[in-house]
């Protein structure tokens, strides 16, 4: 008899524990403070709502790593991660997958705070499949102090870059061998994706499939400024360039051994912290120019969307609107350099004051060029994955006839998008 109550107690202490915890795991990145400022968040989630525990899970820094462990929780329609962090060119490749927010209250009060481009973005046949959470544009780092010792200006254009990389790594290198001119992001993924798009904007050569659904990529614009790249490994980049990511370029450049640097705003607070070798003696301004006279920033940003295979989407969507609610993104801004995706923030005093990029290239920001992901959905990492390839086999000296290289991207995007050829 006493033995059968025990029991009866535990099961009612167990279900009414299980009742209680109801754990939503979220998916995010780790790339600078990323991690820690989502468990923050989290953590006042949970002060605020005892009854739930919200996990958050690490993932692969690289987006095309992220890419494929999304797709392996996916395809096993998984109920583990309740929401993803996904990046702003993925909305139509995984749309399938993911619950219509429009559906759950206040996600409509929320995102009619953002910029209408944004959720636009994340809108797929109508559906909002996930909420704007920070938005990036790639961005030229340079050190202010070794420009004024060289008597250098900011460079404007690619070619004014390369000749300061070299007057100041001339210099430099007598006492510093590991000193470098321009670290950016050359490894084959999804950020070679973002910089090279960043060259041939700027170059004039257009954005690899135009939105009419032409395949633009095999010109001579873009050919010309990747060989001009190609010509910067091993001189004004170090020959690991070729393997570098966001944080690999970071390290470099937060160790004071380059000059330049193309990163996301991220960068910024970390470079400014106590750490960095580089604090206060860095500026931060639009990327050069090529042929057609501006320099162009790739769009990038990363969304919360709630997974369709997800055990209780309701708490789940509360999760993600509160990280991605006002209070929350003011943090992150300030803390993080994170920028916001909600419009006011730009004006907010304290945002300002901690991270003025946010209003000194408010114009970069929203200029920024998005990458072909909508009109290649849901083929866009097919399409990038060829892209960042075919570069890649050219920074590396694997292919040495570049306009051959892009015609053959062309016809291998013809294959996966079936969109014609402009050659
Ligand atoms: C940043 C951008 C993202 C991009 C990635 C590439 O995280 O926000 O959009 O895909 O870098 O490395």
């Amino acid at each position: 008899m006493k033995k059968t109550l025990f029991v009866l107690l535990l099961t009612v202490l167990f279900a009414t524990f299980a009742l209680a915890e109801t754990v939503i795991t979220v998916a995010a990145g780790a790339v600078g403070q990323e991690l820690e400022l989502a468990k923050d968040a989290a953590a006042k989630y949970m002060d605020m709502h005892p009854g739930v525990t919200v996990n958050v899970l690490e993932t692969p820094d690289l987006a095309t790593d992220r890419l494929g462990l999304y797709l392996q929780f996916f395809e096993a329609e998984s109920p583990e991660v309740d929401v993803y962090m996904i990046d702003t060119i993925w909305p139509g490749d995984l749309a399938a997958h993911l619950v219509d927010l429009y559906q759950f209250d206040g996600v409509k009060e929320l995102v009619d705070t953002m910029f209408p481009a944004m959720v636009e973005n994340d809108t797929v046949d109508g559906k909002l499949v996930a909420i704007p959470w920070f938005t990036d544009a790639g961005l030229l780092y340079y050190r202010k102090d070794l420009l004024e010792k060289y008597g250098l200006e900011v460079p404007k254009t690619w070619d004014d870059l390369e000749n300061a990389a070299k007057i100041i790594m001339d210099g430099e290198k007598k006492d510093n061998p590991d000193f470098w001119g321009f670290v950016w992001q050359g490894d084959a993924y999804e950020g070679l994706t973002c910089d090279a798009l960043e060259w041939i904007v700027s170059n004039g050569g257009g954005t690899i499939i135009s939105t009419d659904k032409e395949i633009t990529i095999a010109n001579e614009k873009a050919a010309e400024i990747i060989d001009k790249a190609a010509g910067w490994v091993g001189t004004i980049s170090p020959n690991g360039v070729v393997g570098m990511p966001e944080e690999g370029a970071r390290a470099v450049w937060q160790a004071g051994n380059a000059v330049f640097m193309r990163n996301w705003p991220y960068a910024y607070s970390l470079s400014n912290a106590e750490d960095s070798a580089v604090a206060g003696k860095f500026g931060v301004s639009p990327l050069p120019a090529g042929d057609s006279g501006r320099g162009a920033a790739a769009l990038g940003g990363w969304q919360l969307a709630v997974s369709k295979y997800s055990e209780n989407p309701e708490i789940a969507v509360d999760v993600a609107l509160y990280l991605a609610g006002y209070e929350s993104q003011k943090n992150r801004a300030i803390v993080g350099s994170l920028n916001p995706t909600i419009e006011a923030l730009y004006q907010d005093p304290e945002v300002l004051e901690a991270t003025p990029i946010f209003g000194e290239l408010y114009d970069v920001f929203v200029n920024a060029v998005p990458r072909p992901s909508t009109v290649s959905a849901p083929n866009y990492n097919e399409v990038s994955t060829a892209f960042f390839q075919a570069v890649h086999s050219v920074l590396t000296g694997v292919e040495t006839d570049t306009m051959a290289a892009l015609e053959e991207l062309a016809l291998d995007l013809e294959d996966i998008t079936g969109f014609e050829i402009i050659w």
